[in-house]
Parts: structure tokens; sequence; C-alpha cells
């Protein structure tokens, strides 16, 4: 403004259209307004006038500013102090000024908008569900997003080139020299937008893996763009469905094996200890039945070890304090491992019950032991600790124990020479096993793997080459203190009688074995195919049978409606179940309803005797 001329600003700010219809019509038509004189304007301008007159404006010029084809404002210049009659280069001169003011606006809007676009982007990059990377053409990290430094807690500081990245992400050099090479690949085989995905498992800041899927993006800048997404939870709960799957599957074929393998087993262990009771220790072959006999044992161990697998094997639950059980084995393993092997026993305080079968708790022990004293030829440390957990849905989502709850961790690791990731995909494969021929046979964490299954239990494996080995034993807990412990089944030595024993199994070897085994020791025996057999005889001989022992795996009714059948005709029968094979439980379930007892296949012959002569006692 001039000089004494007020600013009228203020009061020209928002003014409405309909305070002045006549100029907003004619900018809008982009007319030049050129007013010499306010004061002779004619009464079509009125309001206008007015507010000329009210501002003591006399003469006024005004030019439209385009912008864009648009009428966006004008610029023009008032005269307050007289009147005056604007000259044609002053108004080409208002009409220049208000171009560039134009192309100045222009500029300023397309910067402003960039600007928000920028900043739009900014906050998506920011907040992607994805790890981003910006990598420039020298490999060096330029950018990485918030989501990159979530998921690897590495940050631009940490990682600011691939060869810091790779040196870091893939500490195990032959992992790295594959990712390198698939990197390099990818850069020479794809062109500038290309996605290229690949899959990684990747060390983090804190050590911990994770299984990230890869996304990179040649750009035209000659950068590359690197989206992450983390797929650990998805992958390993993939990988444990599939790996559950493959062990069932192994299982069964497994448990069909060592069933077949168990009878032929028990025919020929009893074999040899019918011909043993026939010769004294001074007869030639004396020396060569005990070899048969130690090889029939060691057979039927291997046996034994696969139905555990399998899931098959007999288990006689009971409430059991798992630090006792614990205790007893670390003083079987202190006997039987090298010296240089220290081991440490943590038993947790206050330990919930668990319902286990106490034999095959030991098993797991020995098995878990064994395997750490392999892995530690020089030495080192075993620790068995125990303590409660309680774990949550969320742990238990991402974790191997798929149901929350209460659980018993039993935790055995050792500071051996470990394995490496290949190996411990397989380890509970039955008769997988890296050790020489003759040393292993591949079967001792398959039975682990069983036994932990069989109690409704999970397992977890982690292992470092050259640091050691860990392994996690979840048993589910019992709402319950732990009750005292009973006594082990102890057997008397080996006493005959002269009571009737039917004997009901489908396998002629094994019918006839046990029939001249029982009779050598003053039994009577009858002999039965079937079910359907065993039920005729029973009933034909009007009670006059003391005991059946019975098989529970038998083609036609099977042992289970059997044992049902007899009981039916005499509830007071008394009925051995004689079994290897206890399928989905069945031993189990037959003894807890009524059969008197259980002798698992195979069997030793005296243990058996034992079992008869402490059934037929009872009153
Ligand atoms: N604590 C451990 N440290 C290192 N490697 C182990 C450990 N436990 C098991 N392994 C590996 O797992 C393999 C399988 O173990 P598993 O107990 O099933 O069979 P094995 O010990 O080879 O034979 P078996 O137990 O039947 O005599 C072993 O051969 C070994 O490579
Ligand atoms: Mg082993």
């Amino acid at each position: 403004c001039a000089a004494g001329i007020k600013p009228e600003k203020e009061g020209m700010q928002m003014l409405p259209f309909s305070a002045v219809p006549l100029w907003v019509q004619l900018i809008k038509t982009s007319s030049n307004i050129i007013i010499p004189s306010v004061e002779d304007l004619p009464e079509e301008w009125r309001a206008e006038k007015k507010l000329f007159q009210d501002q003591a404006i006399q003469s006024l010029a005004a030019v439209p500013m385009v912008h864009e084809k648009t009428v966006v404002g004008f610029v023009g210049f008032d005269s307050v102090l007289n009147k005056r009659t604007w000259k044609e280069e002053e108004i080409t001169l208002l009409r220049v000024l208000t171009d560039l003011l134009a192309v100045a606006f222009q500029r300023k809007s397309a910067d402003e908008a960039l600007r928000l676009e920028k900043k739009r982007f900014q906050i998506l990059i920011q907040h992607a569900p994805f790890g981003l990377l910006l990598i420039n053409s020298e490999g060096e990290f330029t950018y990485a997003n918030q989501r990159f430094t979530e998921i690897f807690g590495y940050d631009l500081a940490d990682v600011p080139n691939g060869k810091t990245w790779f040196k870091k992400a893939y500490p195990d050099p032959s992992v790295r020299v594959d990712a390198i090479s698939a990197w390099v690949n990818d850069l020479n085989t794809y062109g500038v937008g290309e996605k290229r995905p690949r899959t990684f498992e990747v060390q983090c800041k804190n050590g911990r893996r994770k299984i990230i899927n890869f996304i990179p993006v040649g750009l035209e800048t000659g950068e590359n763009l690197v989206a992450f997404e983390d797929i650990t939870d998805r992958s390993s709960l993939e990988e444990r469905v599939r790996q559950t799957q493959k062990m069932e599957s192994i299982g069964t074929l497994a448990g069909g094996i060592a069933h077949d393998f168990n009878n032929l087993l028990q025919a020929m262990g009893g074999y040899i200890d019918l011909l043993l009771l026939e010769k004294n220790s001074e007869h030639q072959d004396w020396p060569k039945l005990k070899a048969m006999r130690k090889a029939v044992d060691r057979a039927a161990q291997l046996i034994r070890q696969l139905l555990l697998f399998s899931r098959k094997a007999h288990a006689e639950r009971r409430i059991v304090d798992l630090n006792q059980e614990v205790e007893q084995a670390v003083r079987i393993l202190e006997r039987t491992i090298p010296k240089m092997i220290k081991i440490e026993l943590h038993p947790g305080r206050g330990l919930w019950a668990v319902n286990a079968d106490p034999v095959q708790i030991e098993q797991m022990l020995l098995n878990l032991g064994s395997n750490a004293s392999d892995a530690m030829p020089e030495g080192g440390k075993l620790i068995v600790e125990t303590e409660n957990a309680t774990l949550g849905r969320e742990y238990a989502e991402t974790q191997a124990v798929s149901i929350p709850g209460m659980y018993v961790l039993l935790k055995v690791s050792d500071t051996g020479c470990g394995m490496d990731r290949e190996t411990v995909k397989h380890i509970f494969e039955p008769f997988f096993t890296t050790k020489e021929v003759g040393k292993g046979t591949g079967l001792g964490l398959a039975s682990v793997y069983g036994i932990v299954k069989g109690h409704g239990g999970y397992i977890t494996c982690y292992s470092e080459q050259g640091q050691g080995t860990i392994f996690k034993i979840y048993l589910p807990a019992l709402d319950k203190n732990v009750a005292d412990k009973g006594e082990g089944e102890e057997f008397d030595q080996p006493e005959g009688g002269t009571e009737t024993i039917l004997v009901v199994d489908d396998e002629s070897d094994i019918r006839d074995m046990l029939g001249e085994f029982l009779r050598h020791f003053g039994y009577h025996t009858l002999k039965a195919a079937s079910g359907e057999d065993a039920l005729e005889i029973y009933k034909a001989r009007n009670f006059a049978v003391d005991l059946v022992i019975l098989d529970l795996n038998m083609p036609g009714m099977g042992g289970r409606r059997c044992l049902d059948g007899l009981l039916s005709i005499n509830p007071k029968v008394r009925v051995l179940i004689a079994s290897g094979y206890s399928e989905r439980g069945q031993a189990r379930e037959a003894v807890s309803s009524m059969a008197a007892g259980f002798i698992g296949k195979p069997f030793q012959l005296n243990e058996l005797l034992g079992k008869i002569r402490d059934l037929l006692d009872r009153i």
C-alpha cells in the first residue's frame, strides 16, 4: 500500500461472492476489469460500488489469474488518493505479473501435491506389514523400515551393507554361500520390476532363527527393493503337521512288523527255554543254547523299542513322581556311562505328578543318557532337570506343544558334539543312526518319541554343532500331588502246579510251545486257536479250567470279546492276558475290565510261571 493508506486485507478476507456479484461474474469469464471512476459506476454495480467506497477506492484495475484454464483469482490495483485513468501498458504489466504469479502458484501446488504424496508413501512404508529394505547399486543399505527392525532386530547401523548382512544373517558359511549365490543368480536372471521370491532361514540379532520369504524387486534406478515376510510360525506349524503324519505312518508300519516278530521270538525263546530245561549245564549244547537265548533276548529288546515307538507296547500307568524316576535313572547312568562325564541333576521343587509308566520313563531316560554319553567321547556334562510348566495358548500355538495346559518339563542336555540341522530332522525316525554299524540301531530316540507320544506329551530337540544338545519333554501333569509310588512287581522263583490251564493263541507255534512248557511244570493244558474255540472248550469243561492264558490279537472275535464271553459264562474266571501289542490300549482296557493279569510278549518263561502261580494262588 502507498504511504498513509490502510491495508484492507482483513476486511476483504472471507468476503462472500454474493457481496460482489458482478465482479465475480466478470472475473469468472476471464475479463479484465478496468474502472477509472468508482463514483461513476452505473446502477448494476451497486453492491461493488458500496464496497469500494467504504474503502475510499476511487479507481481500480484487475486482471483474472488463470491456472490450467481455470480462473483461480485476480490481481489488481486500487487507487485511493485520486481517480486515474489506466494506461494500456499498465494493464499489460498487470497481465504479465499475473501470468508470472500463476506459474509460481502452479509450481507451488505441484510441490505441495508431491510433498503430500511422499508423506503418504512414507507412512505406508514405515507401517507396512512387510520388512522393506532399499539397496543401492553399490550394495549399501540405504533405507530400512520399522518392520525390518522388528523382524530381525537389526537396523541400518548393524547391517550397513550386503556384506555385513550376509555375515550376520547366515553365520553358517555353507548356508551363506547358498544365499549369496541365489542372490547373484537372481540379479543376473531377472529384469527391472520382476519379482523373484525366495525362502531362507535367517539368524536374527538375538540369535533366534526365523524363516523368511524374500521378495526382491529391481528398480529402474539400479537399486533393489526387498520385502521380507516372516513365515516362521506358519512354516513351523506346517512342518510339524508333516512330521507328525510321517511319524504316524512309520509307526503303523513298524508296529505291524514288530508284532509279527514278537510272536516269532516268543516261540523261538520258548523252545530254547524248553531245551535248556531238559538239559543241565554240563551238556555240550548248553553254551550254544545260552548264546541263542541271549540273541533272542537282544532281538526282543529291539522289538520292544519298536513297539514303544509305534505306541503298541503295553503300558502300565500310575501316578508317578518324575523326580523319583529321574533319580533312579541317573543312578543307573552313573554306573553305566564313562566317569569323565559329569551328571548334574536339578529336580524341580513341588513337581506336579504325572500319569506314567515308570518302566517306560526309565527306558526313555536311559536312551537319552546313552546318546548324550556317545556324543561326549572326551567327557562333558549331562544335565537332567525337571520343572513345572504351564503353557498358555499363545505358546502352545507356536511351539511344539499343541494343547495348552499344565505340563511337567523334563530337560536333558549335554555338552557334546551336537548335530547339524539335517540330522535333527531325522533323529526320531526308527533306524536313523549316524553311528557305525554295530554301534547303534537308531531305535533309541524312536522309542523315546513313542513313549512321549503314548503319554500324551511332546518332545523337542535343539542342537548346535560343537555346542551340545537339549531335549525337552513335556508330559501332561495331573492336577494332584504326587502319591506314594507302589513297589514294582517282583517275581518269585518259578514254581509249577497241577491246575488246568487253557492256552488261547492263534499262532500254533506259541500255543504248542506254551502247552509243552506248562506240562513240563506239571500243569494240565488245553489249547484253543481262536476266541470262539476257547469259549466252546471252556463251556464244555464246565468250570474245570483254572486259568485262561489269552492272546488279544487274533482273527475272528479276538481276545477282547472272548474275555467278555468267558466272564459272562463265569464272572470269576481267571484270565491272564498275554500280548505284546496293545492296539489302542486294548490290553490296558482288558486288564482294567476284569482280566486277572497281564504279561507282555515276549516274556521269559519263568516270568510266566511266576504270574501263573500268583494268579492261581489269589483267593
Ligand atoms: N545327545 C545327542 N548328541 C548328538 N547326537 C545325538 C544325540 N542324541 C541322538 N543323536 C543323534 O541321533 C541319532 C539317533 O539316535 P538314536 O538314539 O535314535 O539312535 P542311536 O543312538 O544311533 O542308536 P541306538 O540308540 O538304537 O543304539 C544318533 O545316531 C545321533 O546321530
Ligand atoms: Mg541311542
